[in-house]
């Protein structure tokens, strides 16, 4: 039973699935957590893998998917879709990087987008006459919250997930901060419309790449990992919560 955009069996997904949005980074972290990964679907390189946690405590052993969204809300949209309609899937994570935009944010910085403004309109419809609000599952985002360390700063409010990655709307950027938006990505807000369409749990967990308003150094490729592992232990709290 393929669908249109995966080429998976039915129960080749685990309940949760961890989304990031590069097909090399899905791999990688499939190499890195799960036993037993499996290659389930591969259809134009979006690679998904399904294996057991292997991770310490209460999560060790469960069945677990890594799947990659490709950028961009269209793209999330088709893959939440099909997984959540076809193939039985309960929870996505999404895990991606943000550009911060609160000052209170730096580089290497955790956010937890517990709702999605967004310049898009693909929710624009779903409810008519209405603007809709794009939420995370507060029980996922409980759990992510409540697994973070004194070796982490953990931000959660609202991100904005926008179209654009190089263009910026006149007059956007102060009124964003003046509205204590966190930072901007562009997945969460069409994630979480998808979620709410089918009853489902989503949520979005952001490693801060870079910042909007002072142009942070970049990390190095080994800062990157590291810190991408607070996101990861974040996102497993979420998946199994
Ligand atoms: N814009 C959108 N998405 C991003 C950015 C950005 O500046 N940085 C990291 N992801």
């Amino acid at each position: 039973m393929a669908t249109p955009h995966i080429a998976a069996e039915p129960g080749d997904f685990a309940p949760a699935v961890l989304m990031p949005g590069d097909p090399k980074r899905a791999e990688r972290m499939a190499e890195s957590i799960l036993d037993d990964a499996r290659l389930v679907t591969s259809t134009r390189n979006i690679l998904g893998f399904t294996g057991r946690y292997n991770g310490a405590g209460d999560f060790k052993g469960r069945p677990l998917s890594i799947m990659a969204s490709g950028m961009g809300m269209p793209s999330i949209s088709i893959y939440a879709t099909e997984l959540f309609d076809q193939y039985g899937v309960e929870r996505i994570i999404r895990v991606g990087t943000a550009g911060g935009i609160a000052a209170q944010v730096s580089v290497g910085d955790v956010i937890i987008g517990t709702g999605a403004h967004t310049t898009s309109s693909m929710n624009e419809l779903r409810i008519p006459g209405t603007h809709f609000s794009a939420t995370a599952d507060l029980r996922m985002a409980a759990a992510a919250l409540a697994a973070a360390d004194d070796g982490m700063t953990v931000h959660a409010g609202a991100v904005i997930s926008s179209d654009h990655f190089y263009f910026t709307i006149p007059g956007q950027f102060d009124a964003m901060v003046a509205h204590g938006v966190l930072g901007v990505e562009m997945e969460a807000a069409a994630l979480y419309g998808v979620a709410a369409q089918f009853g489902k749990g989503a949520l979005t967990i952001l490693t801060v790449s870079d910042h909007l308003a002072n142009h942070s150094a970049d990390m190095t490729a080994e800062e990157r990992e590291t810190i991408f592992q607070h996101s990861l232990k974040l996102a497993v709290a979420a998946a199994f919560a």
